[in-house]
C-alpha cells in the first residue's frame, strides 16, 4: 500500500471517528474537554484564552485586516473572540456534524462560514480567498503526521504572502521537563496548555534553551531522533478518561485518539520545502508544541 492510500485510509477514520464524537451528547467535551467545559461561562472563558494565546504577538492592525482560516473548527468555539479581533473566519472541519453544528452556533454572523473537509486540504469553498492567518488549535494533536504534514502544507497553500500560520502539536516531552508520570489525557487532550501558561511561554519567543542529558530511561530531548520505545514511554494511548474531566462518552475516544508525539526537530520538519520565516517552535511542558511561521 502506497503512502497515499495510507494517509488517506487515516484521514477517513478520522472523519468517522470525530463524526462519531460529533453526533454525540459528549461532543463538546471532545471539542474542549476542560474542566467546567459544560459551563457556558467557563466555555467562553477558555475560548478567550485560547484566542488570545494563539494570537499573541500579532498586532491589534495586523489582526483588524485579517482573514482567518481555521483547520478543524469544530463547533466554532473560537468563532467570537477571533472575529471582535479580525475580519471574518472561514472554518474547516473533517466531521459533518461539527460543521453543521458551527452553522447553526454562528447562523447570525456573517462574517462566518463552514466549510466539511476530507481530512487532508482545504475544500474549494475556502479556496477564493489567501488569509492572512491561519490556525489549527487542538487538531493535529488528534492526527497522524502524515496528516498533520499535509493539512499543514494545505493551510499554508491558503496564506497570503507575510500571512502567518499557527497550529498546535503534541509535543515529546523533552528530558529536563519529562515528569515522573506520563502526562495526563486532559494534558494531552485539550488546548490546557494554551490556557495553563499563556503568559510564561508565549510563540512570540523561540526556545534556545539546550535540554541537559537525560538518564536512559527518559524520553530524548527535543530533536534527537525517536524510537518507538521511547515513544511508547511518553505516549497514553490509553483513551481520554473520566479520571481527568468526566467525559459523558469516554468510550468514543477510542485507541487511537491521540496523534503523533512530535519532537522540536519533527515540527520544523513539518515546514520543510516551505517559503517560511520567522519559524518558532515552542514546547509548553508537558506535552505541547506551538509552531508559528510566516510566509515569505
Ligand atoms: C478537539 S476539536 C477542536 C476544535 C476547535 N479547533 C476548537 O479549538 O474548538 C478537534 C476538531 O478537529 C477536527 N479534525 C480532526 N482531524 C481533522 C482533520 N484531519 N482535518 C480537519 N478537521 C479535523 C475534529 O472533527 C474536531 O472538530
Amino acid at each position: 500500500m502506497s503512502r497515499d492510500d495510507d494517509v488517506g485510509h487515516e484521514a477517513e477514520r478520522l472523519k468517522n471517528e470525530w463524526e462519531d464524537r460529533a453526533r454525540s451528547e459528549a461532543r463538546d467535551f471532545f471539542v474542549a474537554s476542560h474542566e467546567g467545559w459544560d459551563d457556558e461561562r467557563r466555555w467562553a472563558a477558555q475560548a478567550t484564552q485560547d484566542v488570545a494565546f494563539i494570537t499573541t504577538g500579532l498586532s491589534p492592525g495586523f489582526l483588524a485586516e485579517a482573514d482567518v482560516l481555521a483547520l478543524g473548527c469544530g463547533v466554532g468555539r473560537l468563532v467570537p473572540e477571533l472575529l471582535a479581533r479580525t475580519r471574518s473566519y472561514t472554518g474547516l472541519d473533517v466531521a459533518p456534524s461539527m460543521v453543521a453544528e458551527a452553522r447553526r452556533r454562528l447562523a447570525g454572523e456573517p462574517r462566518a462560514r463552514f466549510f466539511e473537509s476530507d481530512g487532508l486540504g482545504v475544500p474549494a469553498g475556502a479556496c477564493d480567498r489567501h488569509y492572512a492567518l491561519v490556525i489549527s488549535v487542538a487538531v493535529l494533536i488528534h492526527c497522524p503526521r502524515d496528516v498533520a504534514r499535509a493539512l499543514v502544507h494545505a493551510g499554508w497553500e491558503r496564506l497570503a504572502p507575510g500571512g502567518v500560520l499557527r497550529f498546535q502539536l503534541l509535543g515529546l516531552p523533552a528530558d529536563d521537563e519529562q515528569p515522573s508520570r506520563v502526562p495526563s489525557d486532559r494534558e494531552a487532550s485539550g488546548p490546557g496548555p494554551i490556557v495553563a501558561t499563556p503568559t510564561a511561554t508565549t510563540p512570540a519567543t523561540e526556545s534556545h534553551a539546550d535540554p541537559p542529558a537525560g538518564d536512559a530511561t527518559a524520553p530524548p530531548r527535543s530533536g534527537a531522533p525517536v524510537d518507538d520505545a521511547d515513544r511508547s514511554r511518553a505516549d497514553p494511548s490509553r483513551p481520554v478518561g473520566p479520571d481527568d474531566v468526566a467525559a459523558p462518552d469516554p468510550s468514543l475516544a477510542g485507541e487511537r485518539y491521540m496523534g503523533h508525539w512530535f519532537t522540536e526537530q519533527e515540527a520544523r520538519d513539518l515546514l520543510a520545502g516551505l517559503d517560511a520565516r520567522d519559524v518558532l517552535v515552542v514546547h509548553v511542558p508537558p506535552c505541547h508544541i506551538y509552531v508559528s511561521a510566516t510566509r515569505g
